[in-house]
């Protein structure tokens, strides 16, 4: 690890994370004129997003650049989808501008719609000459099995050390996802973990501990910092 995470373990788990998200909202657009955060998928989000919704009415939304760092492969109303969970909690309940989000086209040829979001991604980071497109936030969660975004344990996507958004075929879920690389994941500014109170306290610790067959033990950003939020 570059720095160590700082670890904020919490009683009022939806209030911290949705007050820590606006914090370095306000920062990002503060410094940069801008907010570039990319939101994670599953249920732990959920309740946080719509408090972010509620808690953030006076964000200037159109100046938020709003990405996933990953996807299930299926349309965008489908129960299944990340985009639809995202749209329902926060995108919709906030009206933030279409044009401020950039959603993975998960109803497509996975291979074809990875290639379209990473190309998309390169060419904002390429108007603004920078090597590669650098978020203010990622927000990622914590699989029972250690994955992260969704880069699951023995995966290929794992070893991607030039990719910036891949297909990765999930043999467990014997399904495609789109997701993430840890070369993109790793130029963050800032990594949030948000992890619910039932998540397996051995598990997290291994995490914590660097342990290198979790996925989610290789988010590393060499610019940047993580913090783990963690609900008690
Ligand atoms: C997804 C994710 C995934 C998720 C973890 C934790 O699309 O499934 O982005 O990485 O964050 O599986 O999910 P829970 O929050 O539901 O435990």
């Amino acid at each position: 690890m570059e720095s160590e995470p700082r670890v904020i373990r919490t009683k009022n788990f939806t209030a911290d994370a949705a007050d820590f998200i606006l914090q370095q909202a306000h920062k990002a657009i503060g410094e940069r004129n801008e907010f570039r955060i990319a939101l994670s998928g599953g249920n732990t989000p959920r309740p946080v997003y719509a408090r972010l919704a509620a808690a953030g009415r006076d964000l200037p939304w159109e100046l938020s650049r709003i990405t996933f760092g990953d996807e299930r492969c299926v349309p965008p109303d489908n129960s299944q989808s990340n985009f639809r969970m995202a749209w329902e909690t926060l995108l919709a309940p906030a009206a933030v501008p279409e044009k401020s989000i950039l959603r993975m086209r998960g109803e497509i040829d996975p291979q074809i719609a990875a290639q379209e979001y990473e190309d998309h991604l390169d060419r904002i980071a390429t108007e603004r000459g920078e090597p590669i497109y650098q978020h203010d936030l990622i927000l990622l969660g914590l699989g029972d099995d250690g994955h992260t975004a969704s880069l699951f344990p023995g995966t290929t996507a794992l070893e991607e050390t030039t990719r910036r958004v891949v297909a990765n075929f999930v043999p467990k879920l014997n399904a495609w996802r789109l997701t993430f690389t840890f070369p993109l994941i790793n130029c963050a500014r800032h990594i949030l973990f948000l992890v619910g109170a039932t998540k397996s306290p051995g598990l997290i610790e291994r995490v914590l501990e660097g342990d290198w067959r979790l996925p989610a033990a290789r988010v590393d950003p060499s610019p940047g910092e993580v913090t783990w939020m963690i609900g008690e």
